[in-house]
């Protein structure tokens, strides 16, 4: 398909520093576009200045919630190259998304090409510093303006970019986390494991409570028990209890992250015992208790490694790693964003210089 280019006459100011680019607040000047239709398909691929789209007010997306969305990022390499990591993923996890909630599957080599053009648009938008990088948030939504709960007949995919910095203000020192035991995120036949916006909305909450109470983020527990660690929401979780690295098995609640799967890969080539397995929040706290919970941390694509220092369940403070990075999750951090921005070989095949 061809993809159409309508540049903008008025590019934007660029951020000047990079040290405070934040997280999700500044978009580059141009967008992509595809539309879909029942009888045409997916059609009109296009790339346009970065602007409000346009949308009826009974567009399902905005009743029933009808979305997905993905999240992915462009790194800037020392040699000036432009590098994605595992992107071909994150369509494949867009297609499982889009499944569960009845909305078209998009060819994911449509997807890298169109993705590769808008990124090479706005290059010069990608920063550089390490530690930045150029946030990708594909979006597919329903735009059919119709009030019937059912799959809507219309869609609009779209990927929009930004540069960005940390996601947590923290950065790189160890964020506090509230183990959630009144709310719960997903259970096994739900959406939990789908990139979808309800999946957030019921967070918001749970967060903002968390929040006022001092902590950056909540760690859900299974939606039936409220009894094994499940993930933090915008983050997978790893803990390092008795020399094994644990993670939440992907049982349908637990979004499958791209990070976690390569945490997975690099632990298991390092030679360490990696287990995706139950881990009930009591096996947690006791092992916190008596010494054994060496480390905690969250993997995401926005969150990169993010080491976690404390978790706090009903009342009780667990200091983690005396409230420091520990040092598997330091190594993590420095192996795969030195993978990210081809700093080193690359065993994996995992990255891709797109220019
Ligand atoms: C990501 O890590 O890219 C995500 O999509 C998580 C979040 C910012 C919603």
């Amino acid at each position: 398909m061809e993809i159409k280019i309508n540049a903008t006459a008025q590019p934007k100011e660029k951020p000047a520093d990079e040290s405070k680019l934040g997280f999700g607040r500044i978009f580059c000047d141009h967008m992509l576009l595809i539309d879909y239709d029942r009888a045409k398909g997916w059609h009109n691929a296009r790339i346009e200045p970065y602007a409000p789209i346009e949308l009826d007010p009974a567009a399902a997306c905005l009743h029933y919630g009808q979305m997905i969305f993905e999240g992915l990022k462009a790194y800037h390499g020392n040699d000036e190259g432009i590098y994605l990591f595992r992107a071909v993923e994150n369509f494949k996890r867009l297609n499982n998304s889009a499944r569960r909630v009845c909305m078209p599957e998009l060819d994911a080599n449509l997807g890298m090409e169109a993705l590769k053009k808008l990124i090479l648009l706005d290059r010069e938008w990608i920063p550089k510093a390490r530690g930045t990088s150029l946030y990708i948030r594909p979006t597919m939504i329903a735009i059919e303006p119709f009030l019937g709960v059912q799959a809507a007949n219309k869609y609009l995919f779209y990927i929009i970019i930004g540069p960005v910095g940390s996601y947590y203000s923290e950065g790189l020192s160890p964020v506090k986390i509230y183990v959630e035991d009144k709310y719960v995120r997903a259970v096994p036949g739900g959406t939990g494991e789908a990139k979808t916006g309800g999946n957030y909305a019921a967070s918001l909450l749970p967060a903002k409570e968390a929040k006022e109470k001092g902590f950056a983020q909540v760690l859900w527990l299974d939606g039936c028990e409220k009894m094994y660690v499940e993930e933090v929401g915008t983050m997978n979780m790893f803990f390092v209890i008795d020399g094994e690295v644990i993670t939440a098995p992907l049982t349908g609640s637990v979004l499958s992250g791209i990070t976690r799967d390569s945490v997975i890969r690099i632990v298991r080539d390092w030679g360490l015992k990696m287990e995706e397995r139950l881990l009930s929040i009591g096996e947690v706290v006791a092992a916190a208790s008596n010494g054994n919970l060496k480390e905690a941390f969250g993997t995401g694509t926005a969150a990169v490694i993010s080491p976690v220092g404390q978790i706090t369940y009903k009342d009780k403070d667990y200091v983690i790693a005396s409230g420091k990075m520990g040092e598997l999750s330091q190594k993590l951090y420095d192996e795969i964003v030195a993978i990210q921005y081809a700093e080193k070989p690359d065993p994996y095949g995992w990255v891709e210089k797109i220019g």
